[in-house]
């Protein structure tokens, strides 16, 4: 436990210096009945700290109350309004203007998602795909905003073929005449391959073929790990299969450069019983915490070890309205109360999104965390966040190790544990981690240590210690760096049972 923490604070040290971060961002699909209003929606993501949306359309509504929240945004051009674009350069500077520059750079925009699945949804507007992507670049070009705001369209993972063992996979090559071009343009314009990655499917398609915990990043037995028998390349988990899958479909084009950017993954809590037993309360919020710790971790996949896959969740709420098997309805992380579907589990991975009390928690100074920050957070925790600090004090408990980062440590975890272990309670501007590890230590006995001096709840606000010190730009706790943090274990080769 002591190792693994020490390495992801290794990795989120790193995060300072690099500029190659991967982050978990969310989905917000809005077919819910009693929608929270743009305001609660935000404050939502900042007690969660999101700093990664990307929505289905450019609601002005919802990019008002995303102003100057430090959250960055992708929108959506909806499917509804791709032919008006693609077939007309002044058509597509008018969305631009309207939904972009009109809120920007208050909103921090950061990419445009052309339609959403245009090839299997609507197959028709295909051939205006990639001239909407080009008139809109024109667009964000003569604004000079090309660099800045990206343009890509996430592609279903059924247009890759052959997608097991990744390196047999192609695009299907129906649809070269759109998916060539598209690359050259993703490829011009230094943009990402947007994919949408449902190892629930893939699973539920497979029937039974792919083990539950290949989809759900469980560690497998070696000798049900599956190997590329072309690259010799191990694959641990469905999800970097696909994504594999699509750096290799490129590859066959001749395309070698362009990132995968996965635009829509997650797993449904609930489902039919009779037909999707798998959609369980359990199952996606191990997926979920699997898959925030994998992209965040950022070792990429085995073809590219090192190049950051970012991932937005697929979704926010659970969306009531939607039609189809009760799954439909069930992939949020949260109800429109703002309540949270379920727990993830994050421990060690030093981020909580909500409530985490499958296991005792702690909150502790990050090590290597800058000095002058912990000190502010210490002062603001024994001051305004009301933490009785006296035990700090020479002679007393907790005073030996006399260091800012012990006291630290016992002033964070104290206030966390006062606030109920909430949310976003432990953060202290980023120099503040959850761990598993209970940091007691002689006869200074922490909060939370084995119950005694009780995890009290007082209250749930949450985040309210987002702001306490100045802001000095360090990395939200859904975001991590890779470069340089990856390493090529000498790895046994195993065999592939299945597929
Ligand atoms: C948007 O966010 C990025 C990353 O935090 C930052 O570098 C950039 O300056 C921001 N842009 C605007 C317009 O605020
Ligand atoms: C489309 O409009 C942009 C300005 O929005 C202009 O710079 C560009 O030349 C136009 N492209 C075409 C093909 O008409
Ligand atoms: C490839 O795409 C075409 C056109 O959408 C479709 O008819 C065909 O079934 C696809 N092939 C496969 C193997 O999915
Ligand atoms: C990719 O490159 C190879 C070798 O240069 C060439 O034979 C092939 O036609 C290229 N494929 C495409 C789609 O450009
Ligand atoms: C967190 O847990 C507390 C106590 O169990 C509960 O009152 C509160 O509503 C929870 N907060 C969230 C956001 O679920
Ligand atoms: C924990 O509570 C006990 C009494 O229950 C008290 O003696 C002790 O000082 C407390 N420890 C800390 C660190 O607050
Ligand atoms: C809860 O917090 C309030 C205000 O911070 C405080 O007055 C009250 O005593 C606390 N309740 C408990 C049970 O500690
Ligand atoms: C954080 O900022 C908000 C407004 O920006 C303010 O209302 C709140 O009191 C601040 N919280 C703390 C703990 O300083
Ligand atoms: C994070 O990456 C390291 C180095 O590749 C690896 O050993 C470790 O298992 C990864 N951890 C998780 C949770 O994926």
């Amino acid at each position: 436990m002591a190792l693994l923490l020490l390495l992801l604070l290794t990795a989120f040290s790193a995060a300072l210096t690099s500029a190659d971060e991967a982050f978990v961002g969310v989905n917000i699909g809005t077919a819910v009945s009693s929608m929270p209003s743009p305001t609660q929606v935000v404050a939502l993501l900042k007690s969660q700290q999101i700093r990664h949306v990307r929505l289905y359309d450019a609601d002005p509504g919802m990019l008002a109350a995303l102003s100057r929240s430090g959250i960055l945004v992708t929108v959506s051009v909806p499917n509804e309004q791709l032919l008006a674009v693609g077939q007309s350069n002044a058509t597509a500077a008018n969305w631009v203007s309207k939904n972009v520059l009109a809120h920007y750079p208050s909103v921090n925009i950061t990419t445009i998602s052309v339609g959403s699945e245009v090839l299997s949804a609507i197959p028709n507007a295909a051939p205006v795909l990639v001239p909407a992507m080009r008139f809109l670049h024109s667009a964000l070009v003569a604004a000079n905003l090309d660099r800045q705001i990206k343009i890509s369209t996430p592609l279903p993972s059924s247009l890759i073929l052959d997608s097991f063992p990744p390196s047999q996979a192609f695009f299907n090559r129906s649809w070269d005449g759109v998916i060539l071009p598209m690359l050259k343009f993703l490829q011009a314009t230094e943009s990402t391959l947007m994919l949408n990655v449902y190892p629930y499917y893939d699973y539920l398609q497979s029937a039974g073929v792919i083990p539950l915990d290949y989809a759900l990043f469980r560690p497998l037995p070696p000798n049900k790990e599956a190997v590329d028998a072309n690259t010799l390349l191990h694959y641990t988990n469905v999800f970097d299969a696909v994504v594999d899958a699509a750096y290799f479909a490129m590859a066959f084009l001749n395309v070698t450069n362009v990132p995968v950017l996965v635009a829509e993954t997650g797993w449904p809590s609930k489902g039919d019983p009779a037909t999707e037993p798998d959609a369980t309360v359990d199952n996606a919020a191990t997926y979920n915490s699997n898959l925030i710790r994998h992209v965040l971790n950022g070792t990429g996949t085995p073809k590219s070890p090192g190049m950051v896959v970012s991932a937005f969740i697929y979704e926010l709420y659970n969306e009531d309205l939607k039609p189809g098997p009760e799954s439909e309805r069930r992939w949020g992380l949260f109800d429109a109360t703002g309540k949270p579907a379920y727990q993830l589990s994050l421990m060690g991975a030093g981020e909580v999104l909500a409530n985490d009390t499958a296991e005792e928690t702690f909150c502790v100074a990050r090590g290597g965390a800058d000095e002058k920050m912990l000190q502010a957070a210490l002062d603001w925790a024994c001051g305004p966040g009301k933490v009785d600090c006296g035990v700090l004090l020479q002679g007393k408990a907790c005073y030996d190790p006399d260091t800012v980062e012990a006291h630290a440590t016992y002033a964070f975890n104290a206030y966390y544990h006062r606030m109920g272990m909430a949310a976003g309670t432990c953060y202290f501007n980023g120099v503040a981690v959850v761990t598993t590890t209970d940091p007691s230590h002689d006869s200074c006995a922490f909060t939370g240590s084995g119950g005694k001096n009780g995890t009290m709840v007082n209250g749930t606000s949450l985040a309210t210690a987002a702001n306490s010190t100045t802001d000095s730009g360090a990395p939200a706790l859904w975001e991590r760096s890779s470069a340089g943090f990856f390493q090529l274990a000498g790895m046994l080769l195993w065999s592939a049972l299945f597929l």
